[in-house]
């Protein structure tokens, strides 16, 4: 009886195991780099050097970015005769194990695209009915982080294939953050927590403050457009389980304005920042927002609670996060095409997030006022906070109780 009790127990304990994800990893938002934006399928080893050594140079490993992540377009175009993953021996001639320990050596991660159909969304081979084979290849190359895409998935149910790759990931034993990509078709902020570390909450987005371009069958999606997609998901995200504003366009065309706006509303967003230019030609004012410590400790502050949208008053869009010490994020977001002047009275407001119970009560408290972007001090909100914003920028502030 004794040994039948023991037995189940082991029996329960293994399939526990087998049902998680890895925990621990991702508990505040990955950050990094990936090639899909900028590069397509136009990948190669030399660039991918190239991104790794500019992390370095430019300081954006020393801002806490940590993942290089390879999109589609980086394996051969059929599996090999025992039906393994190989690298394009054109583009990475020197195979993905050499490509992990070189990013490895500068102290960063290494990341890498399949997808849950049989084939991924640019033709190369999917990990459909190959799982567990998949998994096993990045975990012998020492892979840190899968995107999982959605293409060629036919009648798959979503929820269950992306399951499977979790328990292929979780038995090949290695971490890697697991990063769901099925662009919100199938609610993942309902059912995916336990499954991935992230999930894309829209389709793709492209290089624009608000349009929509169509391109037959999909759309891809400017910031605000992905920004306004989806309602009350904010209650989903947390440590280790993030909602995903896709890879981030900053640097690649929008003005320096736009780009700040785009960079402050994923970090209150608490999105992935997962940077999508080519750093080798990025410009200084691009460095210095993707490298901004400030806006990224919003970002990455440890209580892990998604902001919201607080007011919508003649364009000017007003967001919030509480942070950890009963501080506060808040971003001022000029939707209008010419400059404007903000004179916000504090007294006239009551600021609350009714999901997390807290309360930013500034009739009872002072907070000081620190400009994330300028790096001033603006005073307290004893005083109306005025200021000037230009065409679609940012004012973004921390307020900190005195
Ligand atoms: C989908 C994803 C993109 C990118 C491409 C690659 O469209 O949403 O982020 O990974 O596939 O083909």
């Amino acid at each position: 009886m004794k040994k039948i009790t023991i037995g189940i127990l082991v029996l329960l304990l293994c399939a526990h195991t087998h049902a998680q994800k890895f925990e621990g990893i991702a508990e505040t938002p990955p950050l990094g780099w990936n090639s899909w934006n900028t590069f397509s399928t136009n990948i190669n080893e030399q660039l991918v050097k190239d991104i790794a050594d500019k992390f370095v140079e430019l300081g954006l490993k020393d801002a806490g970015y940590e993942y290089i992540v390879l999109d589609d377009g980086w394996m051969a175009k059929e599996r090999d005769v025992n039906g393994n993953l190989i690298a394009d021996p054109v583009k990475f001639p020197s195979g993905m194990k050499a490509l992990a320990d070189y990013i490895h050596s500068k102290g960063l991660k290494f990341g890498l695209y399949n997808c849950a159909g049989s084939k991924t969304c640019a033709g190369y081979p999917g990990s459909r009915g190959y799982e567990y084979q998949d998994a096993r290849s990045y975990a012998s190359w020492d892979v840190d982080y899968l995107k999982y895409d959605w293409c060629n998935t036919d009648k798959l149910n979503a929820e269950g294939a992306y399951i499977t790759m979790r328990d292929a990931i979780k038995t090949a034993g290695r971490p890697m953050v697991f990063s769901i990509c099925e662009w919100g078709d199938n609610k993942p902020w309902e059912w995916a927590k336990d499954v991935g570390h992230s999930w894309r909450v829209t389709g793709d987005i492209i290089n624009c403050w608000d349009c929509e371009i169509g391109h037959g069958s999909w759309s891809s999606w400017g910031v605000w457009k992905i920004i306004n997609m989806r309602k009350a998901i904010r209650k989903a995200a947390g440590p280790g389980h993030w909602n995903d504003y896709d890879m981030m366009e900053v640097g690649n065309g929008m003005t320096d304005a736009e780009d700040r706006s785009h960079f402050a509303m994923w970090s209150m967003l608490a999105s992935p920042l997962i940077m999508g230019n080519d750093l080798r030609v990025a410009s200084p004012q691009t460095i210095k927002t993707l490298t901004n410590k400030e806006v990224i400790s919003v970002n990455q502050d440890n209580l892990g609670i998604q902001g919201f949208r607080f007011s919508n008053e003649n364009k000017i869009e007003i967001w919030l996060k509480p942070l950890n010490k009963n501080s506060w994020a808040m971003c001022f977001v000029n939707m209008n095409d010419k400059p404007i002047e903000i004179n916000f009275d504090w007294k006239k407001h009551n600021i609350g997030d009714d999901v997390n119970e807290r309360n930013l009560d500034t009739k009872k408290d002072t907070y000081t006022i620190e400009d994330l972007f300028n790096h001033k001090n603006l005073g307290s909100t004893a005083k109306n906070l005025k200021g000037r914003i230009g065409v679609h920028d940012v004012l973004m502030i921390k307020l900190e109780l005195k």
